[in-house]
């Protein structure tokens, strides 16, 4: 079907047209004529068959009719991006589109202002929370990915802001785009929407298995690749690079890809030409770490790259992962060997996908195999529109009897059902709590009426609920984060600012207990960083067997800690061993340890580091919140530990760091050198301070005109002094 069959907004079709979309793809021509009228829809069609641009035209084509907002969910931030870059081109149209990824205790009024939202789950919950004083203005609601309701913290999260937003503007659209799943009749039943199935790919992607020099297709076909038969995946992407397509390799575990792309090395860069090359050279001087402090574990991601490939998993920086997605879409980057993060939904020229493992660990059960909806995710990266008109996904099996099994168990098999996970009592007490809390239920009544309206209640049978549902608010009620008022439900104090702090009520419970103590007993920097470790918001490092030093030192900080401490034979003294651990990395990391040397001690990576800083302060905020709401004498402590995470350092250089671009490193360097706060550094003459090793002109002239000098000349009777 073509665009200009379809009732759209002339200057939509123009917008379209210039992109190169003339022709609609044959889910889209279904579900599109269904949207435009505002029905409810399903779309659950394969990876590629470009289910975005369905809900990008009903957005716009609404909002310039008849104004209000749309809602864009996904469940990842990088994913946001993408999908905030696309709706731009519809900005001509006089729409404005927002992104909204960032923190979670704030309302942001800012949003208010754009009639598109992009945002994660988490953060459009988050934004309920706080009341959105919009939310009547909601015209369409988008869930992107919906299948993840299988998910057992992010699936929770999208049910509940489905079922909030339904109730409380039920004129919304709401357009859910799902993988194909096997139970999508049930999600379409569940959102009262029409559901549009199909198998229809635009791209053809042909699943295979490699054994024995030969890839067995699922058409029938078959190709052979010569070569040495124990380097499959040598031959793999040497085959499809001299075609000109570019490789992506998903493996179980971060270590297996800096390996596999330093092993990949050889083959790519031979054939790179010396243009290519070059080219790589610059593109590596960009991936250095941003806070200027040398990460020997860089090196090789710069040695990899360098020779056209790269690795990518959530270790590494956000800003040296975009990099490396970016080399890949700008065909500099030849071969990426990733973790699954990057199989949701994202678009990136891979010709060829190798799925290396189908098995992953779990905690649990040990090496289990993976579901096939993660296999088709991950082969769905292939062949993507606009970069690719080709596309395999291959596996690699040890003997012929490994391959059948795996074109019985994935390549030919029908994706698993899904199923809700708001059951659980974690879920549900963090989502009862916040229903209360920001009063959308009042009673008993009420409560039972939202948790039917989720899916969770779709699938499960009315006692189950009852009882679950009962249990969690007994917790709520017990731990006074609720109290009944005859029939009714209230939050407290403390129950409503753990709702808006966006934290899990046993997290706050812990957090309660800890600083309560802390005002009978001394307390330390580490004693708050064991309590905030000791949440469930903090995953905590994994404790290996070259951690005995862990127990070791456990025995000299016990007394300092303000959460009882398990039993040394009991199963919980694992995890209380684990959570010091952190809480021993978050101590060096405010002592300022070098990265290298956290990275080495700990065995992680920056990225690690990064993700546990941030939900420390976001644990430290919201301890703080809770020292100052009972008014504990704690609160300037933690105070200025939230500050010491927040910038990696001792106390000593707080005020230094609140210099724009001084960071802990430059700031240690200003200090060493005399200058201990910002108001020494007045009168100093700029070329002193641009002297100082990690400062430099640049940063040194930036300093000055913060203070408010920006000529750069100091008092004379200070030039030329010791300094
Ligand atoms: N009608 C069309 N004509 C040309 N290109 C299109 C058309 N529709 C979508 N595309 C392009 O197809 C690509 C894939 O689309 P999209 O990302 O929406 O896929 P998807 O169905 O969401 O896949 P996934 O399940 O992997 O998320 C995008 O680059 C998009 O611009
Ligand atoms: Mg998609």
């Amino acid at each position: 079907m073509k665009i200009d069959q379809l009732e759209l907004d002339p200057q939509i079709q123009k917008i379209l047209k210039n992109q190169g979309i003339t022709e609609l793809y044959p889910p889209q021509a279904e579900a599109l004529p269904y949207v435009l009228q505002g029905e409810h829809l399903v779309l659950s069609i394969p990876t590629a068959a470009g289910k975005s641009l369905v809900a990008y035209l009903a957005i716009v084509q609404r909002l310039k009719n008849e104004g209000g907002k749309a809602f864009y969910i996904v469940p990842l931030r990088a994913l946001a991006r993408e999908k905030y870059e696309d709706l731009k081109a519809f900005e001509e149209l006089g729409l404005k589109v927002g992104i909204s990824t960032g923190d979670l205790d704030e309302s942001d009024v800012r949003l208010s202002k754009f009639d598109i939202i992009v945002c994660t789950s988490e953060k459009a919950d988050s934004l309920l929370r706080h009341g959105l004083h919009w939310i009547d203005k909601i015209k369409v609601l988008v869930i992107d990915e919906i299948h993840l309701i299988h998910d057992p913290t992010r699936g929770p999260t999208l049910e509940v802001i489905i079922a909030q937003i339904k109730a409380l503007n039920p004129a919304t659209q709401l357009i859910a785009l799902s993988a194909t799943i096997k139970n999508a009749v049930e999600l379409a039943d569940w959102l009262g929407g029409k559901l549009i199935q199909s198998d229809w790919r635009p791209v053809v992607l042909r699943e295979g298995v490699f054994f024995h020099n030969v890839i067995k297709y699922n058409d029938g076909l078959t190709k052979k690749l010569p070569g040495d038969t124990k380097k499959a995946l040598e031959l793999l992407v040497e085959e499809s690079l001299k075609d000109g397509g570019q490789t992506l390799i998903f493996v179980n575990n971060r270590k297996s890809t800096v390996s596999l792309a330093a092993r990949l090395s050889c083959v790519v860069a031979g054939l790179l030409s010396e243009e290519e090359k070059k080219d790589l050279k610059k593109l590596v001087t960009s991936m250095k770490h941003e806070q200027a402090e040398i990460i020997s574990i860089e090196q090789s991601l710069v040695t990899s790259v360098q020779n056209g490939v790269a690795f990518h998993h959530a270790g590494l920086e956000s800003n040296q992962r975009r990099l490396v997605e970016q080399g890949f879409k700008d065909h500099r980057i030849k071969c990426i060997v990733a973790t699954p993060t990057l199989a949701a939904g994202v678009n990136i020229p891979a010709r060829r996908v190798i799925i290396r493992d189908l098995w992953r660990y779990n905690g649990n059960f040990g090496m289990t195999p993976i579901p096939i909806l993660e296999y088709k995710q991950q082969a769905g990266r292939a062949g993507r529109p606009r970069y690719d008109t080709v596309g395999d996904a291959i596996t690699i099996a040890k003997d012929s009897n490994q391959r059948d099994q795996i074109f019985y168990n994935y390549v030919l098999a029908d994706t698993e059902p899904i199923y809700s996970k708001l059951g659980s009592q974690s879920a549900l007490r963090m989502h009862l709590l916040a229903a209360i809390a920001t009063q959308f239920v009042h009673d008993a009544t009420e409560m039972y009426t939202f948790i039917q309206s989720t899916f969770y209640a779709y699938q499960t049978d009315e006692f189950t609920i009852k009882k679950e549902v009962d249990v969690a608010l007994e917790f709520l009620l017990e731990n006074q984060l609720i109290e009944q008022m005859n029939t009714g439900y209230l939050a407290t104090l403390f129950g409503s600012r753990t709702s808006s702090l966006y934290i899990d009520p046993l997290s706050a419970i812990q957090l309660k207990t800890a600083l309560e103590r802390s005002n009978n007993q001394e307390a330390e920097p580490l004693s708050f960083l064991h309590a905030i470790c000791s949440t469930p918001d903090i995953r905590s490092l994994y404790l290996r067997g070259a951690d005995s030093w862990v127990e070791e030192k456990a025995e000299h900080i016990q007394h300092s800690l303000l959460l009882d401490i398990p039993n040394s034979s009991s199963d919980e003294y694992e995890w209380f061993l684990s959570d010091l651990k952190t809480a021993f990395l978050l101590e060096d990391w405010i002592e300022e340890k070098p990265y290298d040397a956290l990275v080495l001690k700990y065995n992680i990576w920056p990225g690690d580091v990064h993700t546990i800083v941030d939900m420390s302060e976001w644990l430290l905020h919201a301890a703080r919140e809770y020292a100052r709401m009972y008014n504990f004498s704690c609160v300037s402590d933690i105070n200025n530990l939230l500050l010491r995470v927040q910038n990696g350092c001792k106390e000593e250089l707080l005020n230094l760091v609140t210099l724009k671009g001084i960071g802990r490193v430059r700031a240690r360097a200003l200090y060493r050198e005399g200058f201990k706060s910002v108001n020494e550094l007045r009168n100093v003459p700029l070329e002193r301070l641009a002297k100082i090793k990690a400062i430099g002109k640049a940063v040194a002239t930036n300093i000055k005109k913060q203070i408010g000098e920006s000529s750069g000349h100091g008092n004379k009777a200070l030039r030329g002094s010791k300094r």
